[in-house]
């Protein structure tokens, strides 16, 4: 006697197998790298060791129109810690720059002249490995470090300071009079202020484990730093996060995607409120980014354990929160918790120091 065999029951079986498909598949991408394999992929995508030489340095950091010399560089770091460049003798960059406490202040929001907060709600980026950027700012409006420094001496909520009065303070000090005439071969110009400042800038580059581990010492990164490795170099972080800085190479949109769905459930639900924006960008300070088309400069990930709060507006605090965000709007794959524990392990060794250089003319 044959056995009939409902048409039904085919139907399940084939949409049992199709619905399956992708736990199939995805079981499969679990795939254990090589330590070798992880740093191949890494190189490919140009995220190089810091160099440690003063030779290394110049050929990634150096500016054929501002060129580095060791009196420029040394004017640079006094300049970059004069209060005299503030209107009240009160700031100067390294108030809202640290270096040794990740390159930023730690606040959601800069505040500068008489406690004056940024209009925009800006978070202060870290100036650590900044140079290496291929555009400065949140929204990339600066293009190089040079360019970036005239701003945050003239803005009236930063340094308050008129170019016109700076001169005339500087040229009141002898030492600095002296200084630009040797370097500069001039007197002092705001131009000179600001390629001074930007020739010190050029030379803060950090070197911490993840330069090891790239150089060949395999027990630089833990295991874990290893499996987060692993999620950001083939999930797609690595694509907007490139560079031997790990970022600042383009403009991007944010969010990019799973952006409608969440928004259409935000304004049929009755009871949330405009602080549960699933878009932390919206409530504070409005800063739309690059052309106010929500694309932003994408920021450096060295040494960003140090640099919390995230994002533009500094609306996040939490790394762990700040990694999901990224995985579920940027490469639209939210990362399960454990994941996002491994890439933020990962993201602790882009932690470094400041590499002294051995600067010579
Ligand atoms: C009041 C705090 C404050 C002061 C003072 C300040 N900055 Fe900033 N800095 C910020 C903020 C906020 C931003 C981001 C602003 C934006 O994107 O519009 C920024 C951006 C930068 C960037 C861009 C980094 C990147 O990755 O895009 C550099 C470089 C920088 N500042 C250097 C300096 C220098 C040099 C000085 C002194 C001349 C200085 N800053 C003074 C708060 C400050
Ligand atoms: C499509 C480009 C893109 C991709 C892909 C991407 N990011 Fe980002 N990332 C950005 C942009 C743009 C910002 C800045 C957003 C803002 O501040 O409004 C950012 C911000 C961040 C920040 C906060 C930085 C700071 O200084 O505040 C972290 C951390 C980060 N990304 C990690 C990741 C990780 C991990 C991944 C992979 C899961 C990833 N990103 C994927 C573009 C991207």
């Amino acid at each position: 006697m044959r056995k009939f065999i409902h048409p039904l029951s085919i139907v399940i079986l084939v949409l049992s197998i199709l619905l399956s498909l992708p736990l199939i598949l995805s079981k499969k991408e679990i795939k254990i790298y090589t330590d070798d394999e992880l740093r191949k992929k890494a190189l490919s995508s140009n995220i190089l060791p810091t160099p440690t030489s003063y030779k290394g340095l110049l050929q990634i950091a150096d500016n054929p129109q501002n060129i580095l010399t060791p009196d420029k560089i040394a004017l640079g770091k006094k300049l970059f810690n004069e209060k005299l460049l503030s209107k009240d003798k009160d700031i100067s960059c390294a108030s809202c720059h640290k270096l040794q406490q990740g390159g930023d202040d730690n606040l959601a929001v800069a505040i500068g002249h008489k406690n004056r907060a940024n209009p925009s709600h800006l978070n202060s980026p870290t100036v650590l490995n900044s140079a290496l950027a291929k555009s400065q700012f949140w929204d990339g409006r600066a293009k190089d470090v040079e360019a970036q420094a005239g701003g945050p001496i003239q803005a009236s909520f930063e340094m308050n300071m008129q170019a016109k009065e700076l001169i005339q303070r500087l040229n009141a000090v002898p030492h600095y009079v002296q200084e630009f005439q040797k370097i500069f071969q001039e007197n002092i110009s705001f131009e000179n202020i600001q390629k001074a400042i930007g020739a010190y800038e050029r030379t803060l580059l950090t070197y911490g484990d993840y330069d090891r581990f790239l150089e060949g010492n395999n027990s630089a990164l833990n295991p874990k730093a290893k499996r987060g490795m692993a999620l950001f170099m083939t999930k797609g972080c690595r694509g907007c996060h490139t560079g031997t800085s790990i970022g600042g190479q383009s403009i991007q949109k944010f969010p990019l995607r799973n952006y409608l769905s969440d928004y259409l459930g935000m304004i049929i639900s009755p009871d949330i409120k405009l602080k549960n924006s699933p878009f932390p960008f919206e409530n504070h300070g409005g800063f739309m980014g690059y052309n106010d088309s929500l694309r932003f400069r994408v920021p450096l990930l060295r040494n960003i354990s140090k640099t919390a709060p995230y994002f533009h507006n500094g609306a996040i605090t939490d790394l762990n929160e700040t990694v999901r965000i990224m995985s579920k709007y940027q490469i639209g794959e939210e990362f399960t918790p454990t994941q996002i524990d491994e890439v933020v392990e990962f993201l602790k060794t882009l932690d470094g120091k400041i590499v002294e250089y051995n600067i010579t003319n």
